[in-house]
């Protein structure tokens, strides 16, 4: 894609971190854009509060066969130009810690709705010959991490996934990016599941010594704007890790166990 300005983007996880400073920053470029999360009246003051018109469109997307559901009657009345996959949910525990429940549900909402989406707005994409499905996976979708075994999961299979789809969709017009950032300062581990499945609801020091949502914004941007395929968006270390881990694999692998 080589210009945001005009573009209909549908942004999940819109109400709070990385996907607020997406919908400042595509509504300020000149998108419009339709908003998806949970939080209808944060939905719903943002849309307003955003230079140009917008829709709020709220989903849970922790079902995602109703996501599928609400995502093909949108796709009735919207010509969607780029999909962004980036509502998520990260984990706080042990394996041993954590209930089989909490792994379904870190996949619904990391994985399984990325796929109910991404396979609403195919169809469409396809016979316009044209469209861009970008999603944000993570570091922790490259490098496994104690505490993430769940989410990390989730993000390697949602990388996998999209690798296979812009296979499949190579030379029909459709580009298919994926973003792995690294530590961004956001509500993500307030909001993370710990092994009973509650909300960790204290911040961690790793992600508040992040880089802000604003620069990961920017950066997202700037990956879609050149249709990049993969993109380690981060600082220090967190960034570092998927490169360090493809040429030294066993001395990653022993930082990450001793840490
Ligand atoms: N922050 C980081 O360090 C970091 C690093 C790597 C990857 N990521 C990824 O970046 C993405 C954005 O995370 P963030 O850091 O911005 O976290 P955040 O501040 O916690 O925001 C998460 C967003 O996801 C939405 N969401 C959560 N559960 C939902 C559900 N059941 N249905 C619909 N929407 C739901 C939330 O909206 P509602 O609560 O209103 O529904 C919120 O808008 C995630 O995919 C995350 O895994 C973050």
């Amino acid at each position: 894609m080589s210009k945001i300005q005009g573009q209909t983007i549908w942004l999940t996880g819109a109400s709070s971190g990385i996907g607020l400073a997406l919908a400042e920053a595509l509504a300020a470029q000149g998108a419009r854009l339709i908003l998806t999360a949970r939080s209808v009246d944060t939905l719903e003051a943002l849309a307003e509060r955003l230079p140009g018109e917008h829709r709020v469109f709220p989903i849970d997307l922790m079902d995602p066969e109703g996501a599928y559901a609400q995502g093909q009657a949108l796709l009735e009345s919207e010509q969607v130009d780029v999909l962004i996959n980036n509502a998520g949910v990260s984990q706080r525990s042990l394996t041993l810690d954590t209930e089989l429940q909490v792994y379904r549900d870190l996949m619904e909402i990391n994985y399984f709705s990325v796929v109910a989406l991404t396979k609403a707005v195919l169809p469409q994409m396809q016979s316009r010959g044209t469209g861009h499905i970008v999603t944000i996976s993570s570091v922790a979708g490259k490098v496994g991490t104690k505490m993430r075994s769940g989410y990390a999961g989730a993000k390697f299979g949602v990388i996998g996934f999209m690798d296979c789809l812009r296979a499949e969709t190579f030379s029909q017009g459709i580009k298919v990016t994926t973003i792995c950032p690294g530590f961004v300062h956001t509500q993500v581990a307030h909001n993370a599941l710990t092994g009973d499945g509650s909300k960790l609801n204290q911040p961690d020091p790793d992600n508040t010594g992040g880089i802000s949502a604003e620069q990961c914004a920017d950066e997202i941007i700037r990956a879609i704007l050149r249709n990049r395929d993969e993109v380690i968006v981060g600082k220090g270390l967190s960034k570092l890790a998927p490169t360090l881990q493809r040429f030294f694999p066993g001395v990653v692998r022993k930082l990450v166990a001793k840490r």
